[in-house]
């Protein structure tokens, strides 16, 4: 099937949904392309006002009120935009969320490639940028427009439904991480040893590492992207009764001691 890309620099690449992620996008990409920017916060353009040659979508995954991951606005922008255009999910999305894509959207040429910036150090993370990952019906295609980007960069192809899972399971088990050091700390407490002491000489053990083992003042986790991950996952496991008893723990256990 011809794809619109135009060769050289003049590509037009439009990113819809301009926070976080779609700023560092922005930042980085364009230098390399030319970028239109979708999103209802600062302008009302739609993916089709734009000559658009390819898409990439950043926009918001919100938690629903049961607990799924809230795709409506990956389904706004699919639904304004042609076929024919390359489209990237960067956004997070669940397994039901792809598998409904996929239906919904049968002609379109749909990319995922996982995100992996913090909301602190966005940007200064994406620039820095060592390895990217990529399934779906246009994984070479992305790889090409992101080589120029970074190209000291290890790009991988792989099915989008592991790298969507993978991108739960990661923020799922440093969550997990978390709940289990903030005990492990109140242990320390109880009995009048040094947690810092602790923490420091278990993390230097390789296999476990020192990232996730703060306690803050605030407790436990939070931010962005570990409260809706954690709870968009533990519902994909309820749909089809497997036990997450271990992350559901963690998340109940994270929403007694948060402030
Ligand atoms: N923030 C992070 O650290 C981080 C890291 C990795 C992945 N992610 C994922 O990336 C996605 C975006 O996260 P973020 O932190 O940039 O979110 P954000 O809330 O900062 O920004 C999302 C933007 O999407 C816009 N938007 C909503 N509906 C839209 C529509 N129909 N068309 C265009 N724009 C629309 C919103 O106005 C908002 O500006 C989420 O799925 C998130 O889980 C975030």
């Amino acid at each position: 099937m011809p794809l619109l890309i135009k060769t050289g620099d003049n590509m037009n690449l439009v990113i819809a949904g301009y926070g976080f992620v779609g700023k560092a996008h922005h930042k980085v990409l364009k230098s390399h392309y030319d970028i239109s920017i979708v999103d209802p916060a600062i302008n009302d353009k739609l993916v089709s006002d734009y000559d658009a040659d390819m898409l990439i979508i950043s926009v918001a995954t919100p938690q629903r009120d049961d607990g799924a991951c809230d795709m409506k606005h990956v389904f706004e922008v699919l639904r304004d935009t042609h076929s024919n255009i390359p489209v990237l999910i960067k956004s997070t999305i669940s397994l039901e969320g792809w598998d409904q894509i996929r239906k919904d959207f049968p002609k379109h040429k749909i990319t995922f490639s996982p995100e992996y910036l913090r909301a602190a150090t966005a940007e200064i993370d994406f620039v820095n940028t060592k390895s990217l990952e990529f399934g779906g019906d246009n994984a070479k295609l992305w790889m090409d427009v992101m080589h120029k980007v970074f190209p000291d960069a290890k790009f991988k192809e792989l099915d989008p439904r592991v790298l969507i899972l993978n991108k739960y399971a990661r923020n799922s088990f440093l969550a997990t991480k978390v709940s289990w050091f903030n005990q492990l700390h109140d242990l320390c407490e109880a009995y009048n040893v040094d947690y810092q002491a602790v923490a420091d000489i278990v993390s230097s053990d390789h296999r476990i590492g020192l990232s996730h083992t703060d306690v803050t003042p605030n407790r436990g986790f939070g931010g962005h992207c570990f409260p809706k991950d954690t709870s968009a996952l533990i519902h994909t496991a309820k749909n089809q009764n497997v036990d997450m008893s271990v992350l559901i723990e963690a998340v109940e256990y994270n929403n007694k001691i948060r402030s």
